[in-house]
């Protein structure tokens, strides 16, 4: 297998409305040095015909309305998932989800980034269901290379069952932000300068699965599913991603995946927290959190994980 230091990428790059190919204008190389890659970036309103793939479930995912809608449903006998079609080094990925109405305790929907191998990053968003009228939990987490352990858990401010709400990941090579509704709630840095590992150069596929946790999703486990309201179903919507496609198939020169300054579709490639959006971040950190393992001093006798005195 060739490594990830000499294959060359070819990033696909979609304006727009679906698939219309433009090859950014200046082949200018400005991210990662490791990163020899023949890019294109892409904005592509989704077709969840094109852009994914059900990969188990026997028939209980779902993509309907001409692609404009996947649900996945779970029951006894099985939950289901998808998973994207390309593989993406950094994006702006965006995507609706409505989550399993009612009494949903037990159940968890995973919605996340992941590349593969044993030191493989993640970038996760999972809901872990409730009792009707409970709340759910949101929980994330970033593995870079193999390496988890990062967890910040939050309340939202709505009823996530009752509509659909736009959960975002802007993943470029300064930072790692998830939002809700437009709303930053977590950002990790790359802080590679003070040593801490930064998800940069393995190639990502989006996954999304709904599947059975009551062993610990609900009040640690003691809330088991309620299996008489089976099929729980979630639904998503309105995927929207502005991203490199990683193709490792050819392309043999080195091209720019880099946010050139005429091309303000590829702004996000170098996107920060405006002063606003670092407000609103510390307002939801500070309504809405409820875990944070940069807090958690039990569990880091050691001392707290070093990117946690620079957020
Ligand atoms: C479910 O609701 C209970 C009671 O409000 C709450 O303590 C708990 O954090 C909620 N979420 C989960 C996933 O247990």
């Amino acid at each position: 297998m060739p490594s990830h230091h000499t294959l060359l990428f070819l990033l696909t790059c979609y304006y727009n409305i679906p698939k219309t190919m433009a090859f950014p204008t200046s082949p200018s190389v400005t991210l990662v040095s490791l990163l020899v890659s023949l890019l294109v970036v892409i904005s592509t309103a989704g077709n969840f015909n094109q852009d994914f793939q059900i990969t188990w479930g026997d028939g209980r995912a779902k993509i309907l309305n001409n692609g404009n809608l996947l649900t996945l449903s779970l029951d006894k006998a099985s939950g289901s998932g998808f998973q994207s079609t390309n593989q993406y080094l950094f994006g702006n990925i965006d995507m609706q989800l409505k989550l399993v109405p009612g009494n949903s305790a037990g159940t968890v929907t995973a919605y996340y980034l992941s590349s593969k191998g044993s030191t493989w990053d993640e970038i996760d968003f999972e809901f872990l269901g409730n009792l009707s009228g409970d709340p759910y939990i949101l929980h994330t987490n970033v593995f870079s290379q193999g390496k988890g352990n990062r967890e910040q858990q939050f309340y939202l401010w709505f009823d996530p069952t009752a509509d659909f709400h736009t959960y975002s990941i802007l993943w470029n090579p300064q930072r790692i932000v998830f939002s809700v509704d437009g709303t930053p709630i977590r950002e990790f840095k790359n802080l590679e300068s003070i040593g801490v590992p930064f998800p940069k150069r393995q190639p990502m596929r989006i996954y999304s699965s709904l599947w059975n946790a009551d062993d610990w999703a609900t009040r640690g486990g003691r809330i088991k599913t309620d299996w008489s309201k089976a099929p729980f179903t979630a639904s998503y919507t309105n995927f929207n991603a502005n991203a490199c496609v990683w193709n490792a198939a050819k392309s043999s020169s080195c091209k720019s995946n880099s946010p050139s300054s005429e091309s303000p579709t590829n702004a996000w490639l170098s996107q920060e927290l405006d002063s606003t959006a670092q407000q609103r971040l510390r307002s939801v950190q500070k309504n809405y959190m409820i875990y944070n393992y940069c807090a958690d001093n039990k569990r880091f006798p050691q001392g707290l994980p070093l990117e946690c005195s620079h957020t």
